[in-house]
């Protein structure tokens, strides 16, 4: 009887230490999945056949490695540079703490070559993001340190067959796969001549089905792109942050910074082509195969609409900013925001934490600038006085030449948080101020 016991004793405890065992099995590879290592360092691309051009790439991809995590879940980045110039990572449309927002001299002293940094935060906000160094950005993105990172809400999924991140970009190199000069003078910044999707020209997307999701992004310098699927229709499901009010559009146009989470609905293959008034070039080819499995019922996300305080729209601004750019003696070519330069005249504009913040922009001259607000979701509240065609939560916007927007958003997280045009050569030669929520 007393062995019997001792018996079932045991059994007992092997059992409970088996199944803590395997808890802690389980808990960790969840950890490991929310913690990325990013490598900065020299690699080279075959932009032209035959030749190759120098690059700065992070794990020696372009674009670099897909993030992907999921909302209140702690994310962790090591970031590591093993090229010769220092670097940061910027988290382009997070939320987080303003140490954590990478940019050099403002958050955080620069990572310098054979350092490393580690960024730590939890996502709020399901959606399509990116990140790239913002250190001489308009070099640095251009030579290749960016990537894709995708932020789910367990609770909203989406039953798509298919689901593809399309990075658009641009390159600017010569006939021998050289890259054309960095400096500043573009007026309308730096075009590139090779386009790209996902770091190739002309790929081919592999997709299976017929509900069809695209997680878009535009990494380009400068180039504003005009997306054509094969033309089928294209049903935007979120902006920039989170999900938005679904609706439809033939052509779609994805300003630099910005991006889109889409669905096109089809079972033939097609091209991805950017239509302008003069051309069209076809960007990708998506091979659309049959369906591996027949589906239920597709159903778009569920909206929980969350809005800004209706005064938003009747309150004045707390700050109205002017765009302009103008030549001076000795910087040449230097743009501005709010009357304030980065170069010159830097300057911050102080808000209150919990704050309803209201800005009105006005572009006074012909060069449209797509500005990045970081760390803050905005809303565009008017373009010219009427209502906008975003409906969703936004930290990129174009501000066209000309035109007058108001944006509001309430101010989040204590610190300095950058506002630039992504136009990465205007933000550079100037236009860039700051936003500090006290
Ligand atoms: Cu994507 Cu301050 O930039
Ligand atoms: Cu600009």
């Amino acid at each position: 009887m007393k062995n019997i016991f001792i018996v079932i004793v045991s059994i007992l405890i092997i059992t409970s230490f088996t199944f803590a065992f395997f808890q802690e099995t389980i808990n960790n590879s969840t950890n490991n999945d929310n913690q990325y290592t990013l490598v900065a360092s020299q690699s080279s691309q075959e932009y032209i056949p035959g030749i190759l051009t120098p690059t700065y790439e992070f794990n020696k991809e372009l674009p670099g490695p897909l993030i992907k995590g999921e909302i209140n879940k702690e994310l962790s980045v090591l970031a590591k540079n093993n090229i010769h110039e220092p670097i940061t990572i910027h988290w382009h449309g997070m939320q987080l703490p303003n140490e954590m927002d990478g940019v050099p001299d403002v958050t955080q002293e620069a990572i310098k070559p054979g350092d490393s940094f580690l960024y730590r935060f939890i996502p709020k906000n399901p959606g399509v993001y990116w990140y790239h160094s913002h250190v001489d950005t308009h070099k640095q993105v251009e030579m290749g340190l960016q990537g894709p990172i995708i932020i789910e809400d367990p609770d909203n999924l989406i039953p798509a067959d298919s689901d593809s991140v399309l990075v658009i970009d641009d390159v600017a190199i010569d006939n021998e796969g050289k890259y054309s000069s960095f400096d500043l003078n573009y007026m309308h910044g730096r075009y590139g001549n090779l386009l790209l999707v996902n770091g190739q020209r002309n790929p081919t997307i592999e997709v299976s089905g017929q509900f069809h999701r695209f997680r878009i992004i535009n990494t380009a310098n400068a180039r504003s792109f005009n997306l054509d699927f094969g033309g089928n229709n294209v049903t935007v499901i979120g902006e920039d942050i989170g999900f938005v009010q679904p609706y439809t559009k033939r052509v779609l146009t994805i300003h630099p910074g910005e991006r889109y989470d889409v669905i096109v609905e089809t079972t033939s293959s097609f091209a991805l082509s950017y239509p302008t008034s003069r051309s069209n070039t076809q960007l990708a080819y998506v091979s659309v195969q049959e369906p591996e499995y027949s589906r239920e019922e597709f159903s778009l996300p569920q909206i929980e609409e969350e809005n800004l305080p209706p005064e938003a729209i009747t309150m004045e601004p707390t700050y109205v900013m002017n765009l302009r750019g103008f030549r001076d003696a000795t910087q040449g070519l230097v743009w501005e925001i709010g009357g304030k330069n980065s170069l010159t005249n830097p300057g911050t504009f102080e808000v209150k934490e919990g704050e309803l913040t209201k800005i009105r922009l006005t572009n006074l001259q012909g060069q449209p600038h797509p500005l990045h607000l970081h760390g803050q979701k905005f809303k565009i509240l008017s373009r010219n006085g009427k209502e906008p065609a975003e409906n969703g939560w936004k930290d990129s916007l174009m501000i066209g030449s000309g035109e007058t927007v108001d944006i509001a958003f309430i101010a989040e997280g204590e610190g300095k948080w950058v506002f630039h045009c992504h136009i990465l050569e205007h933000a550079r030669a100037g236009m860039l101020t700051s936003i500090t929520v006290k």
